[in-house]
């Protein structure tokens, strides 16, 4: 492959995936609003651009073979906020990767678009949308999206419905951790996958406790490999009891599910910022 563009690079996932997206295309161009990104790879270049600014997506994704779109507000917020960057975004990079011929949008969706269905359904990909939030709601959109563009233009994308892809902290995150190998072999099958049409994988690791069923998603390949239950006795002896009528402990989108619709739901939780620098 030829060239790789990565929106969201200067994010916390992002940071852990311009380097192996390197070893998959001779070359990455790596995309954030923030000015600079610090250090680059070799046969990496960065370019700062606003996702809700379409000609800037153009010109951006001008000769790629695939785009990573993780570029987002990454957290519930008022509807405004959410729409330019989330929903104008994710019409931006599609209508851009049309217009330039990509193959195909690898996607960051999010647990957050099913947000609302039980921990105890064990859901599929194949689930209605049941967002918990805007910021869930905003993700259900791209997806539709993705959808669209592969019916009536021939536009692949992976939506990957990542649960929490974080240091674990609490016990929700026992059955809906992501470890950072598991996303890396995630997006690497996404790309790698000869046909992928329109597919919906969902973001977790090889959890005892998984809260979601992948077995839809079989053709993509990804084995994850990290199991949280090594935690999980710690975690369970610190916390204190849940309560089985918070929605936040019983809706898969956690405390996103019993958060007020605009404020922050990662503000409740403990995410260390482990990002990762060169
Ligand atoms: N971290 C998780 O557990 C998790 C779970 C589900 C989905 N996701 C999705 O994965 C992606 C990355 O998440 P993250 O945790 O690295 O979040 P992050 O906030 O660290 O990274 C998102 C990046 O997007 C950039 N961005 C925001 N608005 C932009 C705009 N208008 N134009 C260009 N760039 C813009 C930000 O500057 C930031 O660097 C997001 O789409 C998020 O919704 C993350």
């Amino acid at each position: 492959m030829k060239k790789i563009v990565l929106t969201g690079a200067a994010g916390r996932l992002g940071s852990y995936l311009r380097e192996p997206l390197l070893r998959l295309a001779q070359e990455l161009v790596s995309s954030d609003i923030i000015e600079s990104i610090g250090t680059l790879h070799p046969n990496e270049t960065y370019v700062r651009a606003d996702l809700s600014d379409l000609s800037a997506m153009i010109d951006l994704l001008k000769g790629a073979d695939m785009v990573v779109h993780f570029g987002a507000i990454g957290d519930e917020a008022p509807f405004d906020a959410i729409l330019q960057a989330n929903i104008v975004g994710a019409y931006n990079i599609w209508e851009a990767a049309h217009q330039n011929g990509v193959k195909r949008v690898v996607y960051a969706s999010s647990i957050h678009a099913v947000g609302m269905h039980k921990k105890t359904d064990f859901i599929g990909t194949d689930v209605p949308h049941r967002p918990d939030t805007y910021y869930g709601l905003a993700k259900c959109f791209a997806e539709d999206l993705a959808s669209l563009y592969w019916d009536k233009r021939g536009l692949e994308s992976v939506c990957m419905r990542i649960l929490s892809c974080a240091q674990v902290s609490n016990p929700r995150a026992v059955g809906s951790w992501l470890s950072y190998d598991d996303l890396i072999q995630l997006v690497e099958k996404s790309i790698t996958t000869q046909i992928t049409g329109f597919s919906i994988v969902y973001g977790v690791s090889n959890n005892d406790r998984a809260t979601v069923d992948n077995s839809m998603a079989s053709h993509l390949g990804f084995k994850p490999k990290d199991n949280a239950e090594q935690f999980a006795e710690k975690i369970y002896s610190e916390e204190e009891k849940l309560d089985p009528y918070d929605q936040g402990a019983v809706c898969q989108g956690g405390p996103f599910a019993s958060v007020e619709l605009g404020h922050s739901g990662v503000a409740t939780m403990k995410i260390a910022n482990d990002k990762k620098v060169i």
